[in-house]
């Protein structure tokens, strides 16, 4: 199943690598921390990977109160979706995007738009200000394809139950337990300056938060959690980050079909590395 929402990341196309990362379905929690758009949980859902109860959070609280909203009120948003421009989307895409940001940040509206504005907005960006407003200028596309009503009601399927978080990774890690899977898909480490995308929200993701984010990923091995880890495969996430010493294992090295070079004969596909660590136990 994909997810309703393009997100900066997304694994739609490598949720089945990452699944395999854990040798076998989740029997206890599923814990993701950097949910984005949701496209390992979905995946994990509609394969059978995940069948026990989910723990889904995210930093940025507009993008919480989005999947909410699908997974508690799915026929109020289809209702409010059907409201929003069609034919002369173009003329009322700064419109819509106003209403947005004047708010309120919750319910059926709020995900309504939000759903929209990924669709309308410039290669389904989500950006904001330092105010904290979505920037994202319109798209240019001939038409604004909203998923359809029977995607968003199998996502509203799938959230079912799920417990749904705003906040940051160290929290929600923390619940994380012996027999528990754990998925991390933090912003990367940057390739370089200009390949920094790691402004997801306000606010960035540097080195001491990557460092950090390894060390509750061991504190969770240690309670007999199973955690995978997402990243760009350099040699500072592979020798530092993820250290075999420390118990992580490199299980996957996918290439991802994406190039950060301008120039057509140095493009190389970029790789990422899918990492594991747990359960641990303390060496006596
Ligand atoms: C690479 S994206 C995740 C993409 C997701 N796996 C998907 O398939 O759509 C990273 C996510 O981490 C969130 N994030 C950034 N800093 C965070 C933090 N400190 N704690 C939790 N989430 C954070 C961002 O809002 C963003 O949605």
């Amino acid at each position: 199943m994909k997810p309703l929402l393009k997100w900066a990341g997304g694994k739609h196309k490598l949720a089945a690598t990452i699944a395999e990362a854990f040798d076998g379905p989740s029997k206890g929690t599923w814990v993701e921390p950097f949910l984005g758009s949701g496209a390992v949980f979905l995946h994990g859902r509609a394969e059978g990977h995940i069948v026990g109860e989910a723990i889904l959070a995210d930093l940025n609280p507009k993008l919480i109160a989005f999947h909410t909203a699908i997974r508690d009120a799915v026929d109020d948003v289809l209702a409010e979706v059907e409201a929003l421009p069609k034919e002369d989307w173009r003329d009322r895409y700064y419109a819509v995007r106003e209403d947005f940001n004047n708010g309120p940040w919750y319910g059926p509206a709020h995900a309504a738009r939000l759903l929209w504005l990924n669709r309308a907005g410039f290669n389904g960006l989500y950006r904001e200000n330092r105010q904290g407003r979505y920037n994202v200028p319109r798209g240019s596309y001939k038409t604004v394809r909203i998923p359809a009503e029977d995607h968003l009601r199998a996502v509203a399927k799938a959230l079912e139950g799920t417990e749904l978080i705003a906040g940051g990774f160290e929290e929600v890690m923390r619940r994380a337990g012996r027999g528990d899977q754990v998925y991390c898909d933090p912003p990367y480490v940057p390739l370089n300056r200009s390949a920094d995308f790691t402004a997801y929200c306000n606010g960035g993701f540097d080195m001491a938060a990557q460092r950090d984010l390894a060390l509750e990923a061991m504190r969770a091995a240690f309670r007999g959690a199973t955690v995978v880890l997402s990243n760009h495969d350099l040699p500072v996430v592979r020798e530092q980050l993820y250290r075999s010493s420390e118990g992580f294992v490199i299980k996957a090295r996918p290439a991802v079909g994406r190039s950060i070079s301008r120039s057509v004969v140095s493009r190389k596909p970029i790789h990422e590395v899918i990492a594991r660590v747990g359960p641990l136990r303390h060496v006596a």
